[in-house]
């Protein structure tokens, strides 16, 4: 495996990616991680990321002189290689008189081992402001652009390289060739991390941690928390209990048809608690987006809660955490700005009591897809869109209730079938109906209506952080607003989303 070294670039997430995508185990550490803690698995190679500081900052992320313990190839990007760089020769990084953000074109001075199979020149995409000015005299450069001097080093004597530019982004054209060199090459790794290899190990860990004890594990409908269920259940059989709540905010037929699917597709022990009204009962009169959410999260515990109380054998609670929340947690950054509060299954309270089984925390949501495909959990399950813990909670722009919910459920029922019927659900990222508490004067036969407006919104987007509104076509949107107009009794008005993320958000509250 590959140990990523984070010194806080907003890339080394990709670095990640694109080693995974080789079939490669790796992980994320912080720059200054103990690396003992390694001892009985060392990595094969180490890779130290980018990061936003300069090397002369005072109190800037240094080298950790450790990974020169592990006798292991070491690649350097950005400020990785400055790092290297600084640490021989302090001083000999310095501002440059050209920043460069953006393509460059890297000219290959020597291709035998990081560069190899590279083309002599290519687009590579830089992003810093300091440069090396002096290269300390135990490397060699083995690769230039026309600003910079070194844009590609290598250790006279030990496997240490460096690279001045992001190998890591889809804009360096030949940057895979690059981290596959480094990996398969000089490393001497095989990419055998597969799903199913994934799979195999997941499930012998399961056994051996949790023995002859009981697990509960917390359905939502959602991929991540299916695919985390279908490995503890392939590991431990029935000593794995599920619960799947209906908090009344669900999808039209959606607790129907997802515990159909638990139970007669994937043979899951689940129960299925109906808290409908206990949910909307907590939630009359609330119209603040952030009061909806940290109710339904505590309704939704103490519903979870109730259930473990009453079957106290519960050792452990299996959850759907996934690797960008564990990165978010270990990374040296400072926490970002709360913009929603997102309540997830995975907020229980720590006085449960439960220990935690986490099988997919080192995996990307692409990732836990495969793992899904391969334990044999079906395409249209896999390739649903994220649907938010508050549910419609959050749809319905003023108080729920339970008119609205259905009015709501209506909308969205046929909106998202249309797409499926249309073959436009696979095009977009996410899809979604909002119940906007404006009423509006039409005319219907000859009658006037003064009725509510449905909000349609669909986004492309890659991880949901970043998103553009769907350019779905006319002709759809129009036999959407048609049909919705004509088959709900209570909407009169459709309008559809045209705003982007940021500076909007996807959903709406
Ligand atoms: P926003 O609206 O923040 O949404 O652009 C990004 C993604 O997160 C989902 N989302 C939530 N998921 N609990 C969740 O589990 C929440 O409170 C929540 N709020 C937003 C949203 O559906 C989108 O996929």
């Amino acid at each position: 495996w590959i140990l990523i070294l984070d010194y806080g670039s907003q890339y080394t997430q990709l670095i990640a990616r694109r080693i995974r995508e080789l079939n490669i185990y790796c992980e994320i550490h912080p720059f200054n991680k103990d690396l003992d803690a390694f001892r009985n698995q060392p990595p094969k190679g180490i890779i130290m990321s980018g990061g936003p500081s300069s090397v002369n900052d005072q109190g800037a992320p240094g080298l950790n002189e450790e990974i020169f313990d592990l006798k292991v190839p070491v690649l350097g990007i950005c400020y990785g290689l400055q790092i290297l760089a600084h640490s021989k020769i302090p001083g000999s990084v310095e501002q440059a008189d050209h920043r460069e953000f953006g393509r460059s074109d890297l000219i290959v001075d020597d291709s035998s081992d990081l560069l190899k199979e590279i083309p002599q020149e290519s687009v590579v995409w830089m992003s810093h402001g300091d440069h090396i000015k002096k290269l300390p005299p135990e490397y060699e450069i083995i690769g230039h652009t026309d600003n910079a001097r070194v844009a590609a080093v290598r250790h006279r004597k030990d496997q240490i390289f460096g690279v001045q530019f992001h190998p890591e982004v889809v804009h360096t054209v030949y940057g895979k060739q690059i981290l596959k060199n480094f990996a398969y090459s000089i490393c001497r790794l095989e990419g055998n991390w597969t799903a199913r290899s994934f799979i195999e190990s997941t499930i012998e860990e399961i056994r051996t941690r949790v023995g002859n004890d009981r697990v509960i594990c917390g359905l939502s409908g959602g991929v991540d928390s299916t695919v985390v269920a279908t490995l503890v259940h392939e590991a431990i059989g029935d000593q794995l209990q599920c619960i799947f709540v209906d908090n009344g905010l669900l999808r039209k037929n959606e607790f129907k048809n997802v515990l159909d699917l638990y139970e007669q597709d994937l043979h899951l022990p689940v129960k299925g608690i109906d808290a409908s009204d206990r949910f909307l009962k907590n939630l009359k009169g609330v119209v603040d987006p952030e009061e909806k959410r940290v109710i339904i999260g505590n309704t939704f515990i103490e519903v979870f809660d109730e259930e473990v109380e009453g079957n106290n054998d519960f050792k452990f609670l299996a959850q759907g955490t996934l690797y960008p929340d564990v990165i978010e947690s270990i990374s040296f950054k400072g926490p970002s700005a709360t913009i929603k509060s997102h309540h997830n299954v995975g907020g229980l309270p720590e006085e449960m009591n439960l220990a935690l089984v986490e099988p997919v925390r080192e995996l990307f949501k692409d990732e836990v897809r495969n793992v899904g495909r391969e334990l044999g959990i079906p395409e249209h399950f896999i390739k649903r869109h994220p649907f938010p813990g508050p549910g419609l909670g959050i749809r319905i722009i003023s108080d729920i209730t339970q008119d609205k919910l259905d009015l709501l459920r209506e909308v969205d029922d046929i909106f998202i079938s249309e797409l499926r019927k249309k073959d436009l659900y696979d095009d977009v990222w996410q899809a979604l109906a909002v119940l906007l508490p404006v009423q509006s004067v039409g005319v219907m036969g000859d009658e006037r209506t003064y009725e509510f407006t449905a909000g349609l919104r669909a986004v492309t987007s890659v991880d949901g952080m970043t998103a553009d509104w769907a350019h779905l076509p006319h002709p759809f949107l129009a036999h959407v607003s048609n049909r919705i107009i004509n088959e709900v009794r209570g909407i009169n008005r459709v309008v559809y989303d045209i705003s982007s993320k940021p500076p909007s958000t996807i959903e709406w509250e």
